[in-house]
């Protein structure tokens, strides 16, 4: 199927029927289509900054991992065994030596995924044909310190393709080595993916939905761009909240005038990024109803802040959520300790309103009545992109445009 990437739409207009937030036989349209053959984030490079060094993530269906190779080239594979089939990685390791199966310690080699030695072969295996069985490589691709993979060793598109000179035209100036990581936040949201990627494109919600919190800009104050399929949303001068803060700001970064503050790459991967933190998230499609966004921030090192300026809290009160035992925060609007509009956190806002939208779909008058042409045609822009790879009249479920 060829893929071509759908031009800005002039005007805003709804093209992805409801069954497409709701139908299971969509979804798995969707992690066949498009998950299997998409470019997602996948780590930044220095989380794996030695040779070995591997970082494992889950991409649609696809357990896979990052490794660095002896050469310093960073390396995309599928992290499943080919003797059964084990998934092999859970976290983060360095794999120097070999990637060893924990089943019955197949070996790999981490420079080029080859099958390089099993316990008892004479024996067990006599006639194994070693050089047929090496880890299903991925595609891999880096913007700047961030770190993109594929299922697809040969992706239908390519990784340049797919970022469409954003480095050239929008790279955020943030460099994160230069920053600390805080600690990673889950938020599991009970929507489909797409409402909250689409919720994250709008720009028309700021100044209502998150009055409290980012205080917009206007839709007259923003607008985006378009860099291939990605959405680039461009505030022309930094809102109230993100100026008036404690925290230490990033040298070399000014958002005094006409700046990318977001962007939304196709198509659920994206950047927030401030004069005080620098963030890359992933939102991950779970189920027709449920997805969750994995969220991680730098910001400028804790020493670096003026304790005079830095608020102290309760212990026990900084942040939602739950600290688990992978070390992340997870929040839920089910285990949130208050109502989700008096969090304070624009993200907790934003799951609350999909999960709102989700919720009315179910009635039969659920139809979206209009869209806004200025703040809402990147809706359009985004559901094109969709149909691009999982059109209506597709294998399966055969939906006709509203
Ligand atoms: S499944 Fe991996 S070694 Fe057996
Ligand atoms: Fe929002």
């Amino acid at each position: 199927m060829t893929l071509t990437t759908p031009p800005r739409p002039k005007r805003a207009e709804q093209l992805l029927p409801k069954e497409c937030y709701m139908s299971p036989e969509w979804f798995e349209r969707e992690q066949q289509e498009l998950f299997s053959r998409a470019w997602t984030f996948a780590c930044v490079a220095q989380d794996v900054p030695e040779p070995g060094d591997a970082y494992p993530v889950q991409i649609g269906r696809y357990p896979m991992f990052v490794i660095r190779a002896k050469d310093g080239s960073l390396k995309a594979y599928h992290n499943t065994c080919r003797h059964r089939g084990t998934k092999m990685l859970e976290e983060k390791a360095n794999c120097r030596h070999g990637i060893v199966c924990p089943y019955h310690a197949w070996t790999y080699n981490p420079d080029d995924g080859a099958l390089r030695g099993l316990p008892k072969k004479d024996l067990c295996f006599p006639d194994l044909k070693m050089d047929q069985l090496g880890l299903h490589k991925g595609g891999i691709g880096q913007i700047g310190d961030l770190v993109f993979v594929n299922p697809q060793e040969q992706p239908d598109e390519d990784f340049e393709t797919w970022c469409a000179g954003v480095e050239k035209t929008h790279m955020w100036p943030h460099d994160i080595s230069m920053l600390s990581e805080k600690r990673p936040v889950r938020y599991d949201i009970m929507a489909n993916w797409k409402a909250f990627c689409e919720n994250a494109m709008d720009g028309y919600h700021l100044s209502y939905l998150h009055d409290k919190t980012l205080m917009g800009p206007d839709v007259e104050n923003q607008d985006w761009d378009d860099v291939g399929r990605h959405w680039v949303f461009i505030s022309h001068g930094e809102s109230p909240s993100r100026s008036n803060t404690h925290f230490t700001p990033i040298p070399g970064i000014d958002t005094s005038g006409r700046h990318p503050v977001v962007w939304q790459l196709f198509p659920n991967s994206g950047i927030l990024a401030s004069s005080i933190f620098f963030s890359a998230y992933t939102i991950v499609p779970v189920g027709p109803e449920q997805c969750y966004l994995e969220l991680r921030t730098w910001m400028m090192p804790k020493e670096t802040r003026d304790p005079a300026k830095t608020p102290t809290r309760p212990s026990g009160t900084s942040g939602h959520g739950h600290i688990m035992a992978d070390g992340k925060r997870y929040i839920s609007l089910e285990t949130l300790g208050c109502p989700a509009m008096e969090s304070l956190d624009f993200q907790i806002e934003d799951m609350w309103v999909c999960e709102q939208q989700q919720k009315a779909l179910q009635s039969p008058l659920f139809k979206v009545g209009a869209l806004a042409d200025q703040g809402e045609t990147s809706l359009t822009f985004f559901q094109a992109n969709v149909l691009d790879f999982v059109p209506l009249e597709g294998p399966g479920v055969k939906l006709a445009a509203e």
